[in-house]
């Protein structure tokens, strides 16, 4: 029992490739996208970010895992934020329980952001579990507490990164996208289909949402390319 639990962190603390192999191509290529994040926007700075997908599993939290990582290393005061609160994985990445965090804060007036904030032992990461799973989740996302904090968490960090439910599921992640600054939809090779992606991005859209960009995941590597991009990014 112990020793299932202890492969089950080691399995997601190999999924933070940014974090394990900083030189890796894909490490590479998170760093390219955090580059292409900082130029999205001209006239208004992008500090809070979604991240979300069409359907579940096409990668959002191992993408706001990495991405965190990535933008905390080149010297950004960093945030994750687990606001999935129907299926919160984000502590694993870091190794933390998800036990407190949003939900406590939203609910509980006498409670601090300082006080549930966890550091993963990154420089410049902090990292915001959901908490105990509500009933309601999509009341708690909605509220003007959860509208309040997201406003004042951006002024403490250069970046905050939301996780979230997928758009076609629920409205949890309609409803942060149409009150934070951008969303990046994470598009899954073979996961979704094209009309699926297409009504996301429409829901996304009536929910006035500033969409920053796709970022494709799970693409096959061209062969030869980890070794041509690790020599030749020296
Ligand atoms: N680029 C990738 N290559 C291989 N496997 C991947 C890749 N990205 C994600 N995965 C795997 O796909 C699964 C789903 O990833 P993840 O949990 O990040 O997705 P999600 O969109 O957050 O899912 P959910 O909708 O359940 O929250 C995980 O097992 C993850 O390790
Ligand atoms: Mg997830």
């Amino acid at each position: 029992m112990r020793k299932k639990r202890k492969n089950r962190s080691r399995n997601y603390e190999a999924k933070l490739i940014t974090s394990s192999d900083p030189k890796s191509p894909i490490s590479e290529a998170f760093r390219t996208i955090r580059t292409n994040i900082e130029f999205s926007s001209i006239d208004k700075q992008i500090k809070n970010i979604l991240v979300t997908s069409t359907i579940p599993s096409e990668g959002k939290s191992t993408i706001a895992a990495n991405l965190g990582v990535t933008m905390a290393a080149a010297g950004k005061r960093v945030l994750l934020i687990d606001a999935d609160l129907r299926n919160p994985t984000l502590g694993k990445y870091f190794n933390k329980s998800s036990h407190v965090g949003l939900t406590n804060l939203l609910l509980d007036d006498n409670l601090g952001w300082e006080e549930v904030m966890l550091s993963p032992g990154q420089e410049n990461l902090y990292l915001l579990t959901s908490g105990p799973i509500p009933p309601n989740p999509a009341e708690l996302i909605g509220s003007n507490k959860m509208r309040s904090f997201v406003a004042a968490v951006s002024e403490s960090f250069d970046v905050v990164l939301v996780d979230s439910p997928p758009v076609l599921a629920v409205a949890d992640a309609s409803i942060l996208a149409n009150y934070l600054d951008g969303v990046i939809l994470v598009v899954g090779t073979g996961d979704a289909t094209h009309e699926q992606t297409l009504a996301a991005k429409e829901q996304l859209q009536k929910a006035k949402a500033n969409i920053l960009g796709v970022i494709l995941n799970k693409a096959p590597m061209q062969e030869g390319y980890y070794y041509h991009y690790y020599y030749g990014s020296r």
